[in-house]
């Protein structure tokens, strides 16, 4: 089966990207699945505009990727704009995509709604999305919820294009377990990097804290019994805890006596449990950026040799060649 997400590094990754995405396509390596996993950085230009800024967080979103345990031998790991042959996809499908399909589009109409700029590229983001995922005739795509609806456009359009042209695009599923498909952010909405609400994977342990004692609590007193249910902490506990942990902390939320700080310090702690190893292989792979680029290289390569029959049927199908 082949296995393929893309992340765009336009900003810190976090916990949400790591159980949204990250984990899943972690477990897919050990299970000996086909693993394509690309930078999307022709997505990220749609809300960056600092040439500086994109090509250090295009950098350190690789060294995030593989000190989580991306393993290059066993993934494909590259940076989309490595692979120009997606673009002549993406075209390739704008021309059977219906306009009405993308007006659709939450996420356009979302970042529309926190003061992005409308441009082309932003409404059309959708459109190279798919073109990421059927060039590769990719099988299962490891998502958060936030993407399910991208994941039925690219569906659609596999089915448009197949219907005009015939069995050319493998039709896609979305893989979007329902434990992890909305990780919530330290004031409760989805954690994303555009609301400012994230516990970062790879900061300082002091930002780390910050983020981590700033979750929002309500005010039941410390004595009084609290529903884990309603409670932030323990939600994002749970992610990362062992089940005799997560138990172990309801019962004392239930319990009363045991206050948020008390949850907020468990949480920290689960945390470092957690991400200590990675974050130790981050700092040494940070000291060897020439491997992480030789890293990425390779997987353009590779990407670009699974993506050329795809291209070369379509070129045919469509009547360029
Ligand atoms: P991006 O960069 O916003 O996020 C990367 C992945 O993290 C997931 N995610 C979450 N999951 C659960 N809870 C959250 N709070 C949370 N926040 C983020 C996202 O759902 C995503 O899986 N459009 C994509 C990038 C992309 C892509 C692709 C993905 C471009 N081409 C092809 C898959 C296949 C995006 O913006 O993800």
């Amino acid at each position: 089966m082949r296995i393929l997400t893309g992340i765009q590094p336009s900003g810190q990754i976090h916990l949400g990207n790591y159980f949204g995405a990250i984990r899943n396509i972690l477990e897919m390596q050990e299970k000996g699945h086909e693993v394509f996993l690309f930078l999307a950085d022709f997505h990220a230009l749609t809300t960056v505009r600092d040439p500086a800024a994109l090509r250090q967080m295009t950098r350190d979103a690789a060294l995030d990727f593989l000190a989580c345990g991306v393993d290059p031998s066993r993934t494909i790991f590259w940076r989309q704009s490595d692979v120009p042959e997606v673009q002549e996809l993406a075209w390739l499908l704008s021309v059977v995509t219906p306009m009405g399909l993308l007006e659709r589009c939450h996420s356009y109409k979302d970042k529309l709604a926190h003061g992005k700029e409308a441009t082309h590229g932003l409404f059309a983001y959708p459109v190279l999305m798919a073109a990421d995922i059927l060039l590769y005739q990719s099988d299962l795509v490891p998502v958060g919820k936030d993407q399910k609806q991208h994941l039925e456009v690219t569906r659609d359009l596999a089915i448009k294009f197949n219907n005009a042209y015939g069995e050319i695009l493998k039709v896609p599923d979305a893989y979007i377990p329902e434990s992890v498909a909305t990780v919530p952010g330290t004031d409760g909405q989805k954690m994303s990097k555009s609301y400012g609400n994230i516990i970062p994977l790879f900061d300082t342990p002091k930002k780390v804290k910050t983020a981590i004692m700033g979750i929002v609590t309500d005010s039941t007193p410390m004595e009084a019994p609290k529903d884990p249910d309603n409670c932030i902490v323990y939600s994002i506990y749970k992610l990362l805890a062992s089940s005799e942990q997560v138990d172990e902390m309801a019962t004392k939320l239930r319990a009363g006596g045991y206050g948020y700080g008390d949850a907020k310090k468990a949480l920290l702690a689960a945390y470092h449990d957690k991400f200590d190893a990675c974050i130790a292989r981050r700092e040494e792979l940070a000291a060897k950026p020439e491997y992480v680029e030789s890293i990425l290289r390779d997987g353009a390569e590779r990407a670009r040799a699974a993506a050329a029959p795809t291209l070369r049927a379509v070129r045919k199908a469509v009547g360029l060649e």
